[in-house]
C-alpha cells in the first residue's frame, strides 16, 4: 500500500493490494479522477482526458476561454467531489445555503496530508487503519470547505472514502446536501447491480444497464432498511461470478441514505452518495465540521465473486471486531419459533435440557422476558425481568442454563417502546412523534427520540442495568419498525430536518455505550430479520440475523444476495422446523442444515420434541459446522453458477487453499434425470485434492475445468456437499 504526490503534473497515486486510485489537481485547482482499476505504474494519465470543450460549456469562473489556458466548464472534467453552481450540472456531492442566500461552492485544491493511519470520523464507525490522503479543497471566496479522506490498504482491494465539510466563514451555512464522495468513470457502458428486498425476502439481485441521466437508490425510513441495501455496484458488459470488471460502493451508515449515477451527455458517468439530502438540511454553525459516513469502494477484475472476496477482506480485517471476528461463534439454540411469546419458565429449561450433548452451546431468550409482553402489544420499554412469566425472575432461568453447561443470551429492543408501557406513561415525549399528531404505529410500537441525549442515557442505563446485574454472555439487539413522523420535541425548528442524522448518530452513541462498554458481551444485530444489515451494524455487531424467513430455499435466495457484500460468517442462520413457519414448506433436515452452516449458525424450534434419533442427527451436524467452521470465518467464497437456475454451489476455500468444501443445492428435482455439471472455483490448479465423498484424489485443475457431478438425494430442495483436502 502506499501514497504518492508526482508534484510536477500534480497526481496522486494511491495504491492498494492489486488495485491504484489515480487523479490529478488540474490548472483550474479541481480535483480530477482518473483511474480506478487494476494497479499500474506510475504513469502520466493526462491523456485520458475528454478531447476538448464541448460547444456552449460555461467557463470555469473568472476565466474567459477565449484566455491562453483555455477551460470549459467543470462538468467537462471527472470530479473528485462535484460541487454545484459554478458550471458543473451534474449530480453533485454539496450544496450550501450560504449567508448571502447564494447556493455557490467552488472546491478547489488547497494542499494535502499523508498520514499513516486513518483517524477515526467522529460519532460514526468505519474501516480502521490503512494510509490515507486526505485533499483539502476550499472556496476561496466563502471559507467553506471539504476534505476529502482517501484510505487503501495492502490486504484487500477497496478504497475507503468520505468527506468532512467544514464551514470557514463567519456566520452559519445550511448544508442541503452533503455526500460523502463522487467519482467520475469512463464511458456508461456499464449495469447496476443493487440489492433489493422486503421483510422476509432481504436481498435479492436487480441488475439494470445505466441510462443517460440518473439512476438511483436509496431510503427514507432513517435506516437502511430491508428494501434496498445501502450498495450499489456497477459491472462492466457481461459480467459473471467469476470475469468482468466490477466497482462496489458501500456505505458504512444506518439511516436514510442515497447512491446514485449520472451519464451525462458526453457518456462518462459519475457516482456518488451517502446521507440522503431528502428531508435533510443541517445548520453549519462559523467554525464547524460536518463528517460524513465512509463509502468503501472495492475493485474487481474477476467479477462479481472477487468483489465479494474484497469486501469480505476489508469488512473481516478492518471493520468486524477483531475480538470476535475469527473466533468460533456460540451455536445457539433460540426459543422464538418454538413458543414465540407463550413461553413458561418450564417450556425454557425442557428445551435447554434438550439440547445438552447435542454440540448446541448456547440457549438465548428470545423476545417476552420483561414488562407485560405477552404479545406485541405491551412492554417494549419496561427492561425488567417478568419475574412471573420466569418463575422468581431472570436469575431461574440464567442458573439453570448454567448449570447445564450452556452460555446464556437475551432478546432487546433498546430503541422502542409500546404505547402500554411504564415508560411511555412517564415519559411520552421520549417516543418520536410531532406535537399535536397521531403517531403511526407499526407493531404496535413507537420509536425512541435517540437524537435527545436524556432518551439515550434512559436506554443505555436500563439495558446496562440488566447486562451488569446478571451473568449474560450473549445479546440479540432487534429493531422492528421504521421512524414515521421524524420530528423531536424541544429542538430548533430550524434543525428538523437534521432528524434521520441525528438519529443515526444517537443509535451510534448507544451502541458504543452499551455494545462496545460490554466488550465480553457478544452481541447480534437484527431488525425484523436482516432489515437493518449494513456495514455500520456489523462494526457493532459481528453477526447479524439475516431474515425472518427461515426456509432453506427462500433462504439460498437471501444468502447468496446478502454474501456479495458481507462475509459468510456476518449472517446468522437457523434450522428451524418443517413445515416452515413462514413458508410453509417443507425440506430436508440436511437442506436445512447444510444451508444454515453457511454462515453463523444455529437451531430455533422445540427441541424439547426432538427424538433421540434427531438429537444424535444434530450431534453429527453441529460437528461437521465446528470441523468446517474455519472456513465460514476466515476463508474466501465463491459462488458457483446463477442463483436463479435449478442447480447452483456455494465454495468455501482456505486462504492457503488446503482445504475446501461445496455445497450444492438443486431446487427441483426432475424424474428426467436432469444432469448437472458444477466447476469447481477457487483451489490451487497446481495441487491435488483429496475428495472425501468420491473418494478420488484430483487435481485443482481437474477439478476447476471438469467439475463436480452432485449426487443428489432424491426430491426438491436437496444439497450435495463434498470437501476438498490438499494431498
Ligand atoms: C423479529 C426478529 O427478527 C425475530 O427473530 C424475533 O426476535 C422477533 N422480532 C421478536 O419479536
Amino acid at each position: 500500500m502506499s501514497i504518492t504526490y508526482h508534484q510536477p503534473s500534480r497526481t496522486f497515486y494511491l495504491e492498494g493490494k492489486d488495485i491504484s486510485y489515480v487523479f490529478f489537481i488540474n490548472h483550474a485547482g479541481y480535483a480530477e479522477h482518473l483511474y480506478l482499476g487494476e494497479k499500474i505504474p506510475h504513469d502520466l494519465l493526462l491523456f485520458t482526458r475528454a478531447a476538448g470543450p464541448g460547444a456552449a460549456c460555461a467557463t470555469v469562473p473568472g476565466r474567459d476561454d477565449q484566455g491562453k489556458v483555455p477551460l470549459c466548464s467543470y462538468h467537462e472534467f471527472s470530479p473528485e467531489l462535484a460541487f454545484f453552481g459554478t458550471g458543473d450540472f451534474r449530480e453533485p456531492a454539496v450544496q450550501a445555503t450560504m449567508p448571502a442566500g447564494d447556493r455557490l461552492t467552488e472546491l478547489l485544491y488547497d494542499g494535502h496530508e499523508i498520514l499513516p493511519e486513518k483517524p477515526p470520523i467522529p460519532g460514526m464507525p468505519s474501516l480502521s487503519g490503512g494510509a490515507t490522503l486526505v485533499l483539502h479543497l476550499r472556496d476561496r471566496v466563502n471559507g467553506f470547505g471539504a476534505d476529502l479522506y482517501y484510505t487503501v490498504y495492502d490486504d484487500c482491494n477497496v478504497i475507503a472514502r468520505h468527506a468532512v465539510y467544514h464551514n470557514g466563514g463567519r456566520e452559519t451555512v445550511t448544508l442541503r446536501r452533503a455526500y460523502s464522495f463522487s467519482m467520475g468513470m469512463p464511458g456508461h457502458a456499464y449495469e447496476a447491480l443493487t440489492l433489493f428486498g422486503t421483510w422476509a425476502g432481504e436481498r435479492q439481485i436487480d441488475r439494470t444497464p445505466l441510462h443517460h441521466g440518473v439512476f438511483s437508490i436509496d431510503s427514507k425510513r432513517t435506516s437502511s432498511s430491508a428494501l434496498l441495501n445501502p450498495f450499489l455496484a456497477l459491472l462492466s458488459p457481461h459480467t459473471t461470478e467469476e470475469t468482468g470488471e466490477v466497482w462496489g460502493f458501500s456505505l458504512v451508515y444506518s439511516s436514510s441514505y442515497v447512491l446514485k449515477t449520472d451519464v451525462a451527455p458526453n457518456g462518462s458517468t459519475v457516482v456518488t452518495g451517502g446521507i440522503n439530502d431528502f428531508d435533510f438540511a443541517w445548520q453549519l454553525e462559523a467554525g464547524a465540521d460536518f463528517a460524513t459516513p465512509e463509502t468503501v469502494i472495492a475493485y474487481s477484475n474477476r467479477g462479481l465473486g472477487g468483489m465479494s472476496r474484497a469486501y469480505h477482506d476489508a469488512f473481516r480485517e478492518h471493520l468486524i471486531s477483531q475480538k470476535y471476528v475469527k473466533t468460533p461463534r456460540p451455536l445457539l439454540i433460540n426459543n422464538w419459533e418454538a413458543t414465540y411469546f407463550k413461553f413458561t419458565c418450564q417450556k425454557l429449561k425442557d428445551i435447554a435440557d434438550a439440547v445438552v450433548g447435542t454440540g448446541i452451546d448456547t440457549l438465548v431468550l428470545d423476545d417476552g422476558w420483561f414488562g407485560v409482553r405477552d404479545s406485541d402489544r405491551s412492554g417494549l420499554g419496561d427492561w425488567t425481568p417478568n419475574t412471573d412469566k420466569l418463575e422468581g425472575g431472570l436469575s431461574t432461568i440464567i442458573d439453570y442454563v448454567h448449570e447445564k453447561g450452556l452460555k446464556f443470551g437475551l432478546w432487546f429492543e433498546p430503541e422502542m417502546v409500546n404505547e402500554d408501557s411504564d415508560l411511555f406513561r412517564a415519559h411520552p415525549d421520549y417516543a418520536i412523534g410531532v406535537p399535536d399528531r397521531g403517531r403511526c404505529y407499526s407493531r404496535h410500537q413507537f420509536v425512541l427520540d435517540l437524537t435527545r441525549p436524556e432518551v439515550r442515557d434512559e436506554i443505555v442505563r436500563s439495558v446496562n442495568d440488566i447486562l451488569h446485574t446478571y451473568p449474560i454472555e450473549y445479546v440479540k439487539w432487534d429493531y422492528n419498525r421504521n421512524v414515521t413522523e421524524s420530528f423531536s420535541f424541544g429542538r430548533d425548528p430550524q434543525r428538523q430536518a437534521e432528524f434521520a442524522h441525528r438519529y443515526a448518530l444517537g443509535l451510534y452513541d448507544i451502541c458504543e455505550r452499551i455494545v462496545r462498554a460490554n466488550p465480553d458481551v457478544f452481541f447480534e444485530g437484527c431488525a425484523s430479520g436482516g432489515g437493518r444489515f449494513d456495514p455500520a451494524m456489523l462494526y457493532y455487531f459481528p453477526q447479524i440475523w439475516t431474515s425472518d424467513n427461515s426456509d432453506a430455499e427462500d433462504r439460498t435466495f437471501i444468502q447468496w444476495g446478502t454474501s456479495l457484500v458481507y462475509p459468510l460468517s456476518s449472517m446468522s442462520c437457523h434450522v428451524s422446523v418443517c413445515p416452515n413457519h413462514q413458508t410453509g414448506r417443507t425440506t430436508s433436515y440436511a437442506t436445512r442444515a447444510d444451508i444454515a452452516h453457511l454462515g453463523a449458525t444455529g437451531y430455533e424450534l422445540d427441541t424439547s420434541a426432538w427424538t433421540e434419533e434427531e438429537k444424535e442427527m444434530v450431534r453429527a451436524q453441529t460437528a461437521d459446522y465446528r470441523a468446517m467452521q474455519d472456513l465460514v470465518l476466515e476463508g474466501d467464497l465463491f459462488r458457483v453458477g446463477n442463483i436463479s437456475d435449478n442447480a447452483f454451489a456455494f465454495v468455501l476455500v482456505a486462504k492457503d487453499k488446503s482445504r475446501a468444501r461445496m455445497v450444492c443445492y438443486r431446487r427441483m428435482g426432475r424424474p428426467s434425470n436432469e444432469i448437472i455439471r458444477l466447476k469447481m472455483a477457487g483451489l490451487d490448479p497446481t495441487k491435488q485434492y483429496y475428495v472425501k465423498e468420491l473418494g478420488l484424489i484430483l487435481g485443482g485443475r481437474t477439478l476447476h475445468n471438469v467439475g463436480i457431478v452432485p449426487k443428489f438425494p432424491k426430491g426438491d430442495f436437496s444439497t450435495a456437499v463434498y470437501t476438498f483436502e490438499e494431498k
